[in-house]
């Protein structure tokens, strides 16, 4: 039997109806018995990081947001390109994990809910890969949510489950984690 694998997925949108989180969502639906994925609701709650804030002074909310990464097994990233950028709110919670050590070789798969927004998966990627995450590229999914209405979304992400894409790109991630054990 395969090793269960718990991911972490970190959604770069705080918006309510995010296109982001609904693909998170919809991993979620269809992630396979061995692998379960929670999606982190703490990134809108973490304060301005400051480096003075480190060590014996990290707020708990922090430890809390670091500690669900150690515990992962692997990271889906989804979000957004926010003027031609990462996010100020999720730059900020990847600025609290860069002098800790959760992160080096942490598997990361992204999940990119836009047809647009090459600059965002570029900058991610170069962040991402300075504090030495292992993106797995062949995992990689782009599903175009975003400036669909409500209906044209669900109909995308029910023709992607039906057809076994999204669980395909899961499947490669899951693979390529435990091929690296
Ligand atoms: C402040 C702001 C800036 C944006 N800038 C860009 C951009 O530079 N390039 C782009 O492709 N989309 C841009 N967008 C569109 C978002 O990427 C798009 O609406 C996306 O669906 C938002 O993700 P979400 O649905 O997960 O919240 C911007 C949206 C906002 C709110």
């Amino acid at each position: 039997m395969q090793r269960p694998l718990s991911l972490y997925a970190l959604c770069g949108s705080q918006r309510q109806v995010s296109t982001s989180r609904r693909l998170l969502e919809a991993l979620q639906r269809v992630s396979s018995d061995g692998v379960s994925i929670e999606i982190c609701d703490l990134i809108g709650s973490l304060p301005i990081f400051n480096p003075d804030h480190e060590g014996d002074r990290t707020p708990p909310v922090v430890e809390t947001f670091a500690a669900k990464i150690r515990d992962a097994d692997g990271l889906i990233v989804s979000c957004p390109e926010y003027a031609h950028g990462i996010p100020g709110g999720f730059k900020n919670a990847l600025d609290w994990l860069v002098s800790r050590d959760e992160v080096p070789f942490k598997p990361l798969m992204f999940a990119h809910a836009s047809y647009r927004g090459d600059l965002v998966l570029e900058q991610l990627t170069e962040v991402l890969k300075t504090m030495s995450l292992r993106i797995v590229s062949e995992a990689f999914l782009r599903v175009p949510l975003a400036g669909k209405s409500d209906e044209a979304q669900a109909s995308v992400l029910a023709e992607l489950q039906q057809s076994g894409a999204l669980r395909a790109g899961l499947d490669r991630f899951a693979q390529a984690i435990r091929a690296s054990v």
